[in-house]
Formats: C-alpha cells, sequence, structure tokens
C-alpha cells in the first residue's frame, strides 16, 4: 500500500504534555494525525496520513440514516525495550472483516488494516502515553459515504483509524468489583441479527439500557438471550465465571454475543495459566442459584477495554441482588489479570506472533 503522508510540522515529545500524577481518561485524547481510506468502484484508494480534524460527509450519507458502521477497539502497548508492540491486532483485522460481512460492506485485506494502524502509530509514536499501566488504544471504523436516502448497501465507504492514549483502565488499582443488572426488560441483540458484528447500531441501542442500569447501581447490564433463559454477555465485554473446582466458564459464541479476543485470549492461554476453561449455554437460574449455593465462587468480564473485570454483584429488576465472593477479586480473577497484562506488556514472553512491533518507517 502506498500511502501518502501529509504530517503536522515536527511536534515535541508529547509524553511531556503528561502529568505522571494525573491518570489519563480512557478514550478521551487524540493524537496528532488519522489514517484515512476511501472505497469507490470496487476499490480502496488513496490511503492517507493527514492531521486529526473533522471530516466532511454528505448530509445524505447512509451511515447517518441508516448506522451501515463498523468499528473495531484494540491495543499497543511501549515495552521496556521502549519499542511499541500492537497486541493481536491480525484478529481485530479478522473481526473487522466478519463484521463487513454481516453488515454488506467491503473487505479491507487484513495487511492493508494492519498497515495502516502501524503507520500511523509510528507517526504518533512519541504520543504514547508513559504511565505505569497506559496504553494505546487503537480505533479501526468503517463506515457508508454514499449519499441516497433508499435503504440499500452503499457504494462508497470510508475507512479511518483513529488513537488515543489512555490511562490505566483501574486508576486505583485493580480493587473494585462492579455491580450488573440482569435485566429481563432489555435484549441487547435478537439472534439472527447483527449482535457478533462490532456495528455502531448496536451500541446506539445499548444506550438506554446503559441507562436502566445505572437506576440500579449497576455499571452495565449483563444481558440474556431473548427467551430471558441463557446468559449471553455485557454491554462491552463477555462475561465469566469461575466454579468451585476453579474452571473458568464462557457463554458459548452465538450469533447474538461478540466473539471477544480477550475471551479467545484468556482460552488459549489455560494451559500456560494452569487454569482450566471451557465454553458452554449457561441457564441464569442455574448460574444464580451457584453464586448462591456457593458452587460459583467468582465471576466478570472480559473485554480489550475493561480488560479483566471482576464483578462483586448482580442486582435484579426487583432491587433484590446477590454478591459473589464477598463481594471481592477472586484468586483465579487475580491471576489471570496479571498474567494477561504482564503479556501485554512484554514482562511475560507472549505466544508466537501475538505481538507486533511497529517498525520506525518515518
Ligand atoms: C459487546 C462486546 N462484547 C465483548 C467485547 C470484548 O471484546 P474484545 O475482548 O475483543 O475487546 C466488546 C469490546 O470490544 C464488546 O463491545
Amino acid at each position: 500500500m502506498n500511502i501518502q503522508y501529509n504530517l503536522k510540522p515536527k511536534s515535541e515529545r508529547r509524553t511531556e504534555a503528561f502529568k505522571p500524577d494525573k491518570t489519563l481518561p480512557f478514550g478521551l485524547l487524540r493524537t496528532d494525525h488519522m489514517f484515512v481510506m476511501d472505497y469507490e468502484d470496487g476499490e480502496w484508494i488513496n490511503p492517507r496520513i493527514v492531521p486529526y480534524s473533522p471530516i466532511e460527509l454528505s448530509p445524505g450519507a447512509i451511515v447517518l440514516h441508516y448506522a451501515q458502521a463498523i468499528f473495531e477497539g484494540a491495543k499497543a502497548f511501549m515495552h521496556d525495550d521502549g519499542e511499541i508492540y500492537t497486541f493481536r491486532i491480525d484478529k481485530n483485522a479478522k473481526r473487522m472483516n466478519r463484521s463487513a460481512d454481516i453488515l454488506c460492506m467491503p473487505h479491507i485485506p487484513e495487511e492493508m488494516q494492519i498497515e495502516a494502524i502501524h503507520s500511523l502509530i509510528d507517526v504518533d509514536r512519541l504520543w504514547f502515553p508513559i504511565q505505569e499501566g497506559a496504553s494505546l488504544y487503537i480505533r479501526p471504523f468503517m463506515f457508508a459515504t454514499e449519499d441516497s436516502l433508499g435503504v440499500h448497501p452503499s457504494s462508497t465507504y470510508k475507512f479511518m483509524v483513529i488513537l488515543s492514549p489512555s490511562g490505566p483502565y483501574y486508576p486505583k488499582g485493580f480493587t473494585e468489583p462492579i455491580k450488573l443488572l440482569i435485566t429481563k426488560k432489555f435484549h441487547r441483540v435478537p439472534p439472527g441479527g447483527t449482535g457478533s458484528a462490532k456495528a455502531a447500531g448496536n451500541y446506539a441501542a445499548s444506550l438506554q439500557v446503559a441507562e436502566f442500569a445505572k437506576k440500579f447501581g449497576a455499571t452495565q447490564v449483563l444481558y440474556l438471550d431473548t427467551t430471558n433463559t441463557y446468559i449471553e454477555e455485557a454491554g462491552t465485554m463477555n462475561h465469566y465465571h469461575v466454579m468451585k473446582d476453579g474452571t473458568v466458564v464462557i457463554p458459548e459464541f452465538t450469533d447474538t454475543i461478540l466473539r471477544s479476543i480477550t475471551s479467545e485470549s484468556v482460552m488459549e492461554l489455560s494451559d500456560r495459566m494452569g487454569i482450566k476453561t471451557k465454553q458452554e449455554r449457561i441457564r441464569v437460574d442455574e448460574f444464580i442459584e451457584g453464586i448462591r449455593t456457593g458452587e460459583i465462587t467468582e465471576a466478570g468480564g472480559f473485554g480489550t477495554a475493561a480488560v479483566i473485570s471482576p464483578v462483586g454483584e448482580y442486582v435484579f429488576e426487583d432491587g433484590s441482588s446477590v454478591v459473589v465472593n464477598d463481594n471481592k477479586i477472586g484468586e483465579i480473577t487475580k491471576k489471570i489479570y496479571e498474567y494477561y497484562t504482564g503479556l501485554q506488556t512484554g514482562k511475560i514472553e507472549a505466544p508466537e506472533g501475538w505481538l507486533k512491533k511497529v517498525e520506525r518507517r518515518v
């Protein structure tokens, strides 16, 4: 790919702008540049890295009316050698194309996506936050640009990548389990829909649910399937629980669950971590009963942003609730968190190909 560069004049080392005593928020800060590429007449053209700025879009663009848009979320880490490494970025590129299939959008060759991401990070490498536990959050996204009010797949698209230097997800350390609402009133997606895609519309639909969850003091919702029988996932993470014998159980991936790269990674790492993992359909009544009887000893969520988020309490619409492990972080959860973050930051050797160094080109 022949990327055109239109760069800002040489910038200062940006890390000086980060106050080491102040934790960076998640997802708010941007770097100096962005990657943009257009899709026209059946091909991706004009790949470029330009200063981060507003974009022009026709008011009739399909994305604005019918939400034909998909995105990804990945992270890059700086290791002790001072180099930046993306984590499992090939998995994100693959999932982007799976989402594209579901939303009737064109594929972007995986190598093209990875080159776009690595080239942008290279240009903005001075923006990497030098702060314990910080990372560079990577947001690739594609949206429909054709000006048409008919409901049909767009003939033109934009693929873009932006970066957000972000602080640690747990600014106070890995200390506080979260509370989830189990609701029978709202569902994330119907079977046969867009649930396994990282489609913008899925997140628009989740906003009123998140507001509802707040009324119960919960951070997010643990969604059930549309028959209110099985556990699916939380708003921005997959769900897991730990059995008394130490087995980590993750709901089976269906077309109503996003296939989390964190969940897949934890399963692939199980031998190395010395834990057992399995996937199955999980009945919500058995899950609650398991917590009450002590058969289930820990629970939480897996996701790129949230990493490993322990859950300490599940609240129900009638106001009742059930507490897991006395609302404390369990041993298996801690073990996974430490192993996973150790591996991302280069303290523990990662499996071949999981970390890709961002080469210095510019
Ligand atoms: C709905 C949903 N489920 C699960 C996840 C976790 O997926 P991953 O581990 O690939 O970030 C996310 C976040 O990307 C999400 O938005």
